[in-house]
């Protein structure tokens, strides 16, 4: 196929890449005919987000994202009565305009939202399909067109913002990781435009520094991360500049730490 075909009215051009690690592509357009809600799960920086823009785009359907935050109640994603020149007039969320017009609503983090959004989507993820809008009295359908994709890190949970199982259940879920080296230099090659051999010894040093993840870090180096290392050498900047800058200085605040991860960096990088 050349990149000027079009799939589903797209040019190919116009599709973020996105390289699967299995089989999330065949499942996603599974879920999507047969109105299956999703959960995304993995951590920071392996491409979740990336891959619902890719399959959005892939699917010709629009995309609403929302990231989520402590702040975010239910009426953030529903919607509310706003003053408009003396008068009050309702005003959709982002989640009742994605169900009324089709598409994917994609809600980000969603474990950090407050506990009243679980309320709104527990009746748009079973096969109900509706988003009942109190406020309004409405009880909006989702038409076949829309589909609700959600993401969050279990690395970060703690206790108290945990999924619960009666909501976690109502998803199809996959498991996101980084990829493998082979196909995690491709990516990494491809968006900044280092090439491949240049990008080896970073993807190599990332296996490193994620085996010490949960004792000196937090969490590992992302893929993200590597691309903005990669994209500073490819602008001209010393190998060694741009791992302090786009890996070991995100990865810690604490000085002994960022010497033993110099130390690591400096073993695979010369
Ligand atoms: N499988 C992949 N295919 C293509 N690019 C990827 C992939 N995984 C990660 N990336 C790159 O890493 C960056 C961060 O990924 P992103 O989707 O924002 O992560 P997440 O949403 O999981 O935090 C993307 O912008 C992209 O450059
Ligand atoms: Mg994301």
């Amino acid at each position: 196929m050349t990149i000027h075909q079009k799939l589903r009215g797209v040019t190919l051009a116009e599709i973020p890449p996105y390289i699967p690690n299995g089989n999330e592509c065949q499942l996603f357009e599974m879920a999507w005919v047969r109105q299956l809600p999703l959960l995304l799960k993995g951590p920071t920086g392996c491409g979740k987000t990336r891959f619902v823009s890719h399959m959005a785009t892939r699917l010709g359907l629009p995309l609403t994202t929302v990231s989520c935050h402590d702040d975010l109640a239910a009426a953030d994603l529903t919607g509310r009565y706003l003053l408009k020149g003396g008068d009050t007039v309702w005003v959709d969320g982002p989640l009742t305009k994605s169900v009324r017009e089709g598409g994917i609503c994609y809600l980000d983090e969603v474990v950090e939202a407050r506990k009243d959004v679980a309320v709104v989507l527990h009746p748009l993820t079973d096969d109900r399909r509706i988003l009942p809008l109190e406020r309004t009295g409405e009880q909006l359908e989702a038409p076949p067109g829309f589909m609700l994709v959600v993401s969050y890190n279990p690395g970060y949970q703690n206790m108290l913002k945990a999924l619960k199982p009666s909501t976690k259940q109502r998803f199809l879920s996959i498991e996101f990781d980084f990829l493998p080296k082979a196909q995690e230099i491709a990516v990494v090659a491809v968006e900044s435009g280092l090439d491949e051999a240049r990008v080896a010894p970073l993807v190599e040093l990332a296996a490193k520094l994620r085996r010490l993840k949960g004792h000196d870090i937090e969490e590992g180096v992302s893929t993200r991360l590597l691309v903005y290392c990669a994209c500073l050498i490819d602008s001209g900047m010393p190998v060694r500049d741009a791992v302090r800058a786009a890996i070991i200085e995100p990865l810690t605040d604490d000085a002994d730490v960022k010497l033993a991860l110099t130390e690591v960096a400096h073993s695979v990088i010369v």
